[in-house]
């Protein structure tokens, strides 16, 4: 029988609208990714990692990652770092901030953050991890998740020894990548450890890995047992795979939708991360968008190489002038004027 997507579940007391999640995915899930997330079937989205060391320092560029929008909620902010005090500071911000869940990252295997002592080495580590969600489960009202891989090491099943700990110490919800760090990003998910890990706790547990179609999605979710599954590769310049995750065989996007769709995401980001640091961060978005929207690679080769966003506009909209009506009509139905900031200095958004 089918598992109905557009089903809804709880976090602590927090109600997720659908059984999808949209993962955290550093250098991608900017706000434009998260709203645009939510508007195509995302029951949570999540903000990319955010280093507690930088909020604890009040790094302004970590700070402009605690903006939060009124059409982003539910909204988790995950935060990464291995000091449970710094930790548990930084959980005040994000719910000073407006998020919902308090999301702790324990299975980044990027050297950079493993070196500090946080990420996936935290596996290793279940007293020191079981400390973090503690403390951080007492400095806050808002549920805890944790996410975390299987382990550091090809075939490692530590997540299942630290998993129930970690419910032990506060955690409302886990959320598995079943690949080890070793893996980064290689070989498969083996969801049968998920399964493993929904049999050993009693909070509802996301799966994440290669989910990327509808199908997909309902084997995940009836032989796991998950409450909800998280994609993220498959969601890159394509929110159109969301919308089929949930609900199952939506006809193609049309050229003009993936322009209009673009040239919002585009916009947004500009107004959120300014013109200089979004020219050069949006560059991979026009790659994946335009594979989706079947240009031709001259053409998107044509769009990488040109500086100002204002040019990509024009020449997104010389090859699919039909999509300004569209654009106009996705621009006049999102909110405006109605976001939840930090008092942050204005800098953030066009520095660094
Ligand atoms: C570019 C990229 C950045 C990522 N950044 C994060 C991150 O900041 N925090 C995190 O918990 N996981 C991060 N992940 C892992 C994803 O959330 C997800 O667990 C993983 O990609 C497997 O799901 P997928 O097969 O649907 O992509 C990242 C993945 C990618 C590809």
């Amino acid at each position: 029988m089918e598992i109905d997507l557009r089903g809804s579940w709880f976090v602590g007391s927090v109600e997720i609208p659908t059984r999808l999640v949209l993962a955290p995915m550093a250098g991608v899930s900017v706000q434009a990714f998260r709203r645009q997330g939510r508007r195509f079937g995302a029951g949570l989205v999540c903000s990319e990692m955010v280093s507690c060391a930088g909020i604890e320092h009040r790094n302004e560029r970590t700070l402009g990652y605690l903006r939060v929008a009124s059409d982003e909620h539910p909204l988790a902010i995950q935060l990464f770092g291995s000091d449970p005090a710094v930790m548990a500071e930084a959980a005040r911000m994000v719910e000073a901030a407006g998020a919902d869940i308090v999301d702790i990252n324990f299975g980044c295997p990027v050297r950079k953050v493993t070196r500090t002592g946080a990420g996936a080495t935290l596996l290793e580590q279940p007293r020191l991890a079981s400390r973090i969600v503690e403390a951080i489960a007492g400095a806050v009202d808002l549920p805890v998740s944790v996410k975390m891989r299987r382990g550091l090491r090809d075939g490692s099943r530590t997540c299942l020894e630290v998993g129930p700990q970690l419910v032990a110490a506060g955690a409302s919800v886990l959320t598995l990548h079943p690949r080890s760090a070793q893996q980064m990003y290689t070989g498969t998910a083996d969801h049968a450890l998920t399964a493993e890990l929904v049999s050993l706790v009693d909070v509802p547990v996301i799966a994440s890995g290669d989910i990327t179609s509808h199908a997909r999605a309902q084997v995940v979710l009836a032989t796991t047992g998950a409450a909800a599954v998280m994609v993220g590769r498959g969601a890159q310049g394509n929110p159109w795979a969301l919308r089929e995750i949930v609900d199952g065989d939506p006809p193609d996007p049309t050229q003009e939708e993936v322009v209009a769709e673009l040239i919002l995401f585009i916009r947004e980001t500009v107004r959120e991360l300014g013109e200089r640091r979004a020219s050069g961060f949006l560059k991979k978005f026009y790659g994946w968008y335009l594979r989706r929207g079947r240009f031709p690679r001259a053409f998107t080769q044509k769009v990488v190489v040109l500086g100002a966003t204002a040019d990509v506009e024009s020449a997104l909209l010389a090859a699919a002038p039909g999509a300004a009506p569209l654009l106009a009509q996705l621009e006049a139905e999102l909110p405006t004027g109605d976001e939840v900031t930090l008092e942050l200095p204005i800098s953030i958004y066009g520095g660094g």
